[in-house]
């Protein structure tokens, strides 16, 4: 599915429609450049889950964990060096656990993604301007975010 996104705005309620459909145990990897709003689209996610509270990004954290309507598990794993400092985090108990699981830098550690992970790939295209986004959702991690 290829979604395209004119603003932030765009990118922000995409997020949330998907936030507002999200199901317990899910995992939601987002990939993209620095600055390709991947944290906008988490938190319009996050509002989709009924979750109050600010998100701010969990770059020196990891994983920050919220309540909504699920528990939402933001991971950010951009400054993750290796499987095994994954490992220290305890990922899997978040993955397989009661929330859903989002990934920002998904594509870092995509041999630690379980197989029915859905991918998002957010990419500029700036021959349309600077605030067009190509966001493309798959169920494939073979096929995205390579
Ligand atoms: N269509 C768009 N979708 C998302 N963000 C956009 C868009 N156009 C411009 N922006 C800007 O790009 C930046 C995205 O930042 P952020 O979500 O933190 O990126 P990332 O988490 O991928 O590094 C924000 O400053 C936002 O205002
Ligand atoms: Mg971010």
């Amino acid at each position: 599915m290829i979604y395209e996104s004119f603003s932030q705005e765009d990118t922000w309620k995409l997020g949330y429609k998907l936030g507002q459909q999200a199901k317990e145990g899910e995992i939601y990897c987002l990939c993209g450049d620095l600055g390709a709003g991947k944290t906008v689209f988490t938190k319009g996610f996050a509002q989709g889950l009924e979750i109050t509270d600010h998100i701010t990004s969990p770059t020196f954290t990891i994983v920050n964990e919220y309540q909504g309507r699920l528990p939402l598990y933001h991971f950010d794993v951009y400054r993750i060096a290796s499987v095994e400092e994954m490992e220290d985090t305890g990922y899997e108990e978040y993955f397989f656990g009661k929330g859903v699981s989002l990934v920002e830098w998904a594509e870092l550690i995509k041999e630690l993604m379980p197989q029915e992970a859905l991918w998002i790939q957010i990419e500029r295209d700036f021959s349309q301007g600077d605030d067009y986004r190509r966001i493309t959702v798959s169920s494939d991690k073979e096929g995205e975010c390579i």
